[in-house]
């Protein structure tokens, strides 16, 4: 099928890519000229590993087009993906839909033929109807159809997650269009993926729905976490027996600094707002948000506790310093407020970072980027652990710090208690 996405971030260049992928013809737009321009070159702006290869993979196969010119690329195609951003609005807590409406407003001017207006941005609900009325007019009656089709990509596994998705939800009352939609995504429901056709309301409310649950998920092992610590017990045992209870679910039960990336935190709060609008009071996702906002301190606590009050001159390593592993997003990660206090307490500190040196922290006199891990690491006081990177995972700690005194703090969990204590490393983890 003709397909049009547009905006070339996360989700519309991998969803782009993977329909290409999938024998369709696609052409992805974005009104960012310089970045079309590398992108016609294979040159991907986003660190999404086995993204590059697909799209220079589907370039050769021309299979995958790249324009700034949102007008001829809507008339070329039948189904028109809106794969803009919809960031938070600070004041409102609302999800902010200029950029959706900037794109439905240039679809409306091009409705040259019968299309199908699939809206993968994450959106609050009525946003479709909202879509809808903007298309309509006498002209363009019975010539479009809006529909929801909200993703499910994590940063860093989002090829995978296109070709094996738990589920595929289609929000559309539309027999027609639902059949069409289906189709497109034939290939993957072969894959035992379920595809679940709903209301379109119901599919902008389910992406919502997710992602405050699997945040509250989060925030509940991390508040377990707290308790863990002063029962001597370790969160891990905990997380593995309530998780392999089937209702449970052993995934997404891992105890950190708090969650951050692009979504949860402005997903929890989008749906509040949305929530509000409605009169009902979500108390369960206020207090998940609330929990996590108050778990900000806690690593700021331990490093005090390991290091003392003074912080002067204390050399601190960061272990990664992003969100998550397999991506180079900094947004929300926890180092981005805990680097820069540091600094102002005068520590020495330096990082090694997988994806590279971050702009977050070149203002910083006293913050030092390393390309490896043993010089980053030497003689330092204290050791972060920070994101869960795989080359994090068996260090020995005796050989890269070369120090008497081995001070680890392990915000990820990734090392035996038992192992630590036997090489005599002074081990910190989070919830044990
Ligand atoms: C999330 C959703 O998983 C995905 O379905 C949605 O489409 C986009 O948002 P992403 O933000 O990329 O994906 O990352 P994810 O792997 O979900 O992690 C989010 C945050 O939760 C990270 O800060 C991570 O460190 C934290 N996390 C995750 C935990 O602290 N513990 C866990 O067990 C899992």
């Amino acid at each position: 099928m003709k397909l049009c996405i547009i905006g070339t971030g996360y989700v519309g260049l991998v969803s782009g890519t993977c329909f290409a992928e999938l024998g369709n013809n696609v052409i992805c737009v974005d009104k960012d000229k310089e970045k079309i321009k590398n992108l016609k070159s294979g040159k991907i702006p986003i660190f999404e590993p086995g993204l590059e290869e697909l799209v220079k993979k589907n370039i050769k196969h021309n299979r995958i087009k790249f324009s700034s010119d949102i007008n001829s690329s809507i008339k070329r195609s039948n189904i028109i993906f809106i794969c803009v951003g919809t960031p938070i609005n600070k004041k409102t807590n609302n999800a902010d839909l200029k950029y959706v409406f900037q794109v439905t407003r240039s679809i409306k001017n091009n409705l040259n033929k019968y299309k199908i207006i699939v809206n993968k941005s994450t959106v609050p609900i009525t946003t479709g109807d909202k879509i809808e009325k903007i298309l309509m007019n006498k002209k363009n009656r019975n010539k479009f159809e809006v529909v929801s089709n909200p993703e499910f990509l994590r940063e860093g596994d989002a090829i995978r997650d296109f070709f094996y998705p738990d589920r595929v939800i289609v929000g559309t009352n539309n027999k027609r269009t639902n059949r069409i939609i289906k189709s497109l995504y034939l290939p993957l429901i072969k894959k035992e993926s379920r595809y679940f056709n709903t209301s379109r309301r119901a599919a902008e409310l389910i992406k919502y729905a997710s992602n405050a649950f699997l945040a509250t998920k989060i925030s509940y092992i991390n508040e377990l976490a707290n308790l863990c610590e002063k029962s001597s017990v370790d969160v891990k045992d905990v997380s593995k027996g309530i998780g392999l209870d089937q209702r449970i679910g052993e995934r997404f039960l891992r105890a950190g600094p708090s969650y951050g990336g692009s979504c949860f935190p402005k997903d929890t709060k989008a749906l509040i707002h949305t929530a509000d609008k409605f009169k009902v009071n979500l108390s369960i996702v206020k207090s998940t948000i609330k929990a996590n906002e108050l778990r900000k301190n806690l690593p700021v606590n331990k490093i005090h506790k390991i290091l003392g009050k003074n912080l002067k001159n204390k050399k601190i390593t960061f272990l990664g310093v992003t969100f998550k592993p397999g991506t180079d997003d900094m947004r929300e990660s926890s180092s981005i407020k805990l680097i820069p206090y540091l600094h102002k307490k005068n520590a020495k500190i330096r990082y090694y970072e997988p994806t590279g040196e971050k702009k977050e922290f070149n203002k910083l006199k006293n913050v030092k980027f390393f390309t490896n891990i043993e010089d980053a690491c030497n003689s330092s006081d204290l050791i972060i652990i920070h994101t869960e990177w795989n080359e994090f995972k068996q260090l020995n700690f005796k050989k890269i710090i070369r120090k008497k005194k081995i001070n680890v703090f392990d915000m990820r969990n990734l090392y035996s208690l038992k192992k630590m204590k036997k090489n005599k490393i002074n081990y910190f983890g989070i919830g044990r």
